[in-house]
């Protein structure tokens, strides 16, 4: 079969690698893909919202099967748009339907959502231009820190958490009055602030059965000890100790069936990855957002520890029997590290030569590309994140350290990572 990814970013990477290695899959094109994917397959010059180009290329290179990585084409409506069109609709997409990427698209579709089907999340209320004045008097009365985010997509730049009323205020005032996100912002969710360890869930669901397929703790700040801004990740782990058998039992019970079975109830049309973004509060999850597609760099500790056939495993979501598949995983924890651009997660600089890549790597490490692009002169940095470097150890203290020798040996200008991940297990 042949197949068409969409994305470019070091879960894309990690996607290519993962279905190159299926028997099933015979061509693998990738829309744009990066340095890294062009190893596993074609790069094509389209973006992943250029629903016509996807269209032209499914055609002329006879896809079978469509794999959506990042959340901007779901909530656009790909599922929806393949569905609709007549010479699209044999192709597995990968894809939850527009009206479900709301889980991801909206935040105040997602906690009605919650509240719908009794699923542990934050306390909330949701206000736009028209209650403006009755949400400053509930920011005003509610405990801090307060949360504030953004209801629509904002390129993870949408949540504020307000240490003083005097900051959710004015954060609320340039969110709703200055459009600070532009539509995204026109209406706002203000919500309790949890406590706690912070873990991504993720399952594959054909909108009735699911699969767990993994999970991992993601390094979000920019600075060593959790300290700086947010950035889209700066690592991550796999497995989590404390995910234990008793919290993972919580986690399946009062959240992961809650949310398929009510998918199925409001006729929400699902075939792909829910990522679970989790609170671990004294040993009790809750839901802190839902994401319609893997993490990233989640995706770089999951997917080398998923053993299982990854091009089967959509098979099996598209023709409905993804309760029979055997789910694998490798025993060893897999730690990735991040590569990052200096200034990131502010203003950076792109083109730097990347240096080192053509150390030899063992077999217990892979290198990820994320933003990065081949030119004559060899590869190029091409965006804030740069490479995710994954390593398998016995230990999380061992694969991080594996993925931290081969980081040494590479470098670009302004290059910047964290040598601490994973340290609160270590
Ligand atoms: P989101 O875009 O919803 O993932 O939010 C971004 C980040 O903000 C999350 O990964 C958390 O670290 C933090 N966050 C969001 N909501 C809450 C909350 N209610 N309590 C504590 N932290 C939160
Ligand atoms: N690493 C967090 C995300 O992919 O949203």
């Amino acid at each position: 079969m042949n197949i068409l990814l969409l994305g470019s970013g070091g879960r894309e990477h990690a996607m290519a690698w993962k279905m190159s290695q299926s028997h099933h899959c015979d061509t693998l094109l990738i829309a744009p893909g990066n340095a890294g994917t062009a190893a596993f397959g074609k790069n094509m010059p389209f973006g992943v919202n250029d629903f016509e180009a996807i269209k032209k290329c499914c055609i002329q290179e006879k896809i079978g099967m469509l794999v959506v990585g990042p959340e901007d084409p779901l909530v656009n409506g790909i599922y929806d748009f393949f569905q609709n069109d007549a010479c699209l609709q044999h192709i597995t997409v990968v894809a939850p339907s527009k009206a479900a990427a709301q889980l991801e698209g909206s935040k105040a579709f997602s906690k009605k959502f919650m509240q719908r089907q009794g699923i542990p999340t934050a306390a909330y209320a949701e206000f736009t231009e028209g209650n403006y004045e009755l949400g400053k008097k509930y920011i005003a009365a509610h405990s801090l820190p307060v949360v504030l985010k953004a209801d629509g997509l904002a390129a993870g730049k949408g949540v504020i958490i307000a240490k003083t009323t005097e900051e959710a205020l004015q954060s609320f005032e340039e969110m709703i009055l200055g459009k600070q996100f532009g539509e995204a912002s026109r209406k706002v969710v203000v919500e309790a602030f949890l406590t706690g360890i912070e873990v991504s869930v993720f399952i594959l669901t054909d909108g009735i059965d699911y699969q767990i397929i993994g999970h991992a703790k993601d390094y979000k700040r920019i600075g060593e000890g959790d300290t700086g801004l947010n950035t889209g990740g700066m690592g991550c782990v796999s497995p989590v100790p404390f995910m234990d058998e008793d919290f993972m039992q919580k986690v399946t019970e009062r959240i992961i069936e809650p949310t398929v079975k009510g998918l199925a109830k409001e006729n929400l049309v699902y075939h792909g990855f829910i990522f679970f973004g989790l609170m671990n509060m004294d040993g009790e999850p809750w839901v802190i957002e839902y994401n319609c597609r893997m993490g990233d760099p989640e995706t770089e500790v999951v997917l080398p520890r998923l053993q299982t056939d990854l091009v089967s495993l959509f098979a099996a979501m598209d023709n409905g029997t993804l309760v029979d598949t055997n789910i694998n995983f490798d025993e060893r924890s897999c730690a990735t590290i991040m590569a990052v651009s200096g200034g990131y997660p502010g203003d950076y600089e792109k083109n730097k030569l990347i240096k080192g890549l053509e150390t030899p790597v063992s077999k217990d490490s892979i290198i990820f590309h994320a933003g990065t692009k081949l030119a004559e002169n060899g590869i190029l940095t091409n965006g804030g994140r740069v490479l995710a470097i994954s390593s398998y150890g016995d230990t999380i203290s061992e694969a991080v350290e594996k993925s931290k020798i081969l980081m040494n040996q590479i470098s670009f200008e302004g290059m910047n990572y964290r040598r601490d991940i994973g340290y609160e297990f270590r």
